[in-house]
């Protein structure tokens, strides 16, 4: 069997956010057909897994399951090396409900300052996997590596974008304009791999 993604087709984005699903749908190109699991009222399922490869695939089985069509998803976080990963798989639930980044950038600080850590080393990754409902799955990760800085800078992106400075950069993604920080992320990484995979 040969996994393509054949242009035109109907992708289901396993996310309830619309947001999301717009920027891949504007990662691929725009040439497929992105709905979301949450405009086809599917249900969410628990993240369960351990890395961000292994919460993408459980997220895109879930909705090829449900939806019986080909779905993508994607899992992607902030890990320093100094906290032996984390916030890592966490990085949205150190946001909390609230979405509180700038509390979970102070929680970095903090407990780099209790382990009086000086490495500022760390990566961030994203995994994207392609279901398929009768079971095969292609799974990529991306990764960019950097350091952390204190105290956070810069007033574009989202997340934890204004502490991290890529490497060969003094900029942080936060001061960065958006088209260098894509031309550099680890989100970028995973699309042009997955297309290379499964593009024509
Ligand atoms: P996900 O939507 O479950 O993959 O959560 C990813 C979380 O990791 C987001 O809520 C952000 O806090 C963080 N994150 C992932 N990618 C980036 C990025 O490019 N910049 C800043 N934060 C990111």
């Amino acid at each position: 069997m040969k996994l393509k993604l054949i242009k035109g087709m109907r992708l289901v984005a396993a996310t309830h956010n619309a947001g999301k699903a717009r920027e891949i749908d504007a990662l691929l190109d725009g040439h497929y057909t992105v709905v979301t699991a949450g405009e086809l009222n599917l249900p969410e399922p628990a993240e369960t897994e351990t890395t961000f490869v292994g919460n993408a695939m459980l997220k895109a089985r879930h909705a090829a399951q449900f939806s019986g069509e080909v779905s993508l998803a994607d899992d992607s976080g902030l890990s320093v090396a100094a906290l032996d990963g984390a916030p890592g798989i966490f990085s949205a639930r150190w946001g909390g409900p609230e979405r509180d980044f700038a509390s979970a950038m102070r929680k970095i600080e903090t407990r780099l300052e209790e382990l009086s850590a000086t490495d500022r080393s760390a990566w961030f990754t994203s995994a994207l996997a392609v279901a398929w409902p009768d079971g095969p799955c292609v799974v990529v990760e991306g990764r960019v590596d950097g350091v952390v800085t204190f105290p956070p800078r810069g007033e574009h992106g989202f997340g934890y974008d204004p502490l991290f400075i890529p490497d060969g950069h003094d900029l942080t993604f936060g001061e960065m304009m958006p088209e260098l920080k894509d031309s550099l992320s680890h989100r970028t990484r995973a699309f042009e791999m997955l297309k290379a995979a499964l593009i024509d």
